[in-house]
């Protein structure tokens, strides 16, 4: 049940972080890195955007505008400032003000309301895929950093996503008993939204975090397939593929003896599908 009475209090602040204790020498050099965290801060920054979407599409919902307004967002904010400060402190020479303003200039056209989910039973779906996403990228991030204080961050920031995915869900819940929706139906959504993970944001931000850091080199489609390849190395030994299976077909319902098939049967293909190298 998502809780919406009570001012809502975070679990955790910048404050309780130790930004002062990173060991820097394990990270400093590593580009890969660098560009993981400054590209994550720009795309959770954008949260406001992407808030006053949400905002507008569940117009006249009281309870999860609350909810959106007053935990979602502050949240997602509060993300992209920990990200920001952990890079300010490894990579102080780069303008992260420069490179956000490029990602928000080139990100916003694909950030409108008229592109959310045909349905708002779908799209509480859809915002489950995304949850799912961002919890399992950061728990990666977690497992995989090479600094403690980055893995600290990390941690608490899969902790938020975990309950960002329990909220939708519920909301998702309360509109399939209001406007349902057939399992196939939500299926597709489903199915729609994990095929659009690869899509323009992630190109986007690393594409802004890379013309700031190396304005003298062009950013091409290859060089960001490259990176993302390198990243899934790191997903194939340290990515949730079951928890993030399970959260992603909760939605679904499935009848338990299904689920234990469809299960190990969609842990397998992900783990294929990230083994594998694309040149997409
Ligand atoms: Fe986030
Ligand atoms: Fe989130």
């Amino acid at each position: 049940m998502v809780s919406t009475q009570k001012p809502h209090k975070p679990s955790w602040s910048l404050g309780d972080i130790a930004y002062e204790g990173i060991d820097r020498g394990v990270i400093v050099d590593n580009r890969d890195w660098f560009y993981l965290v400054a590209a994550s801060s720009f795309v959770e920054i954008l949260s406001d955007l992407y808030a006053a979407n949400l905002g507008v599409y569940y117009a006249g919902d009281d309870e999860a505008c609350e909810w959106l307004a007053r935990k979602w967002e502050p949240e997602e904010m509060q993300h992209g400032a920990a990200l920001r400060r952990y890079v300010s402190c490894v990579w102080p020479d780069f303008d992260w003000e420069r490179g956000f303003e490029g990602f928000r200039a080139d990100y916003a056209p694909y950030c409108q309301t008229a592109l959310l989910g045909p349905t708002r039973t779908l799209e509480m779906a859809a915002r489950c895929v995304v949850e799912t996403g961002t919890s399992s990228f950061y728990a990666m991030l977690r497992n995989a950093s090479p600094e403690p204080v980055l893995a600290e961050v990390a941690g608490h920031i899969r902790d938020d996503e975990v309950g960002h995915y329990k909220g939708f869900y519920h909301f998702y819940r309360q509109y399939q008993k209001r406007e349902p929706h057939s399992r196939w139906r939500v299926a597709r959504e489903l199915w729609r939204r994990v095929a659009e993970v690869d899509s323009e944001d992630a190109y986007l931000a690393v594409r802004n975090v890379s013309l700031v850091h190396a304005p003298e080199r062009p950013f091409e489609r290859k060089d960001f397939i490259q990176f993302r390849n390198r990243v899934r190395a790191l997903m194939t030994r340290h990515y949730p593929f079951q928890p993030a299976v399970k959260m992603l077909v909760k939605p679904l319902d499935l009848p338990g003896p299904v689920r234990n098939v469809v299960i190990p049967f969609l842990v397998g293909g992900a783990r294929r599908v990230v083994g594998g190298r694309s040149t997409r």
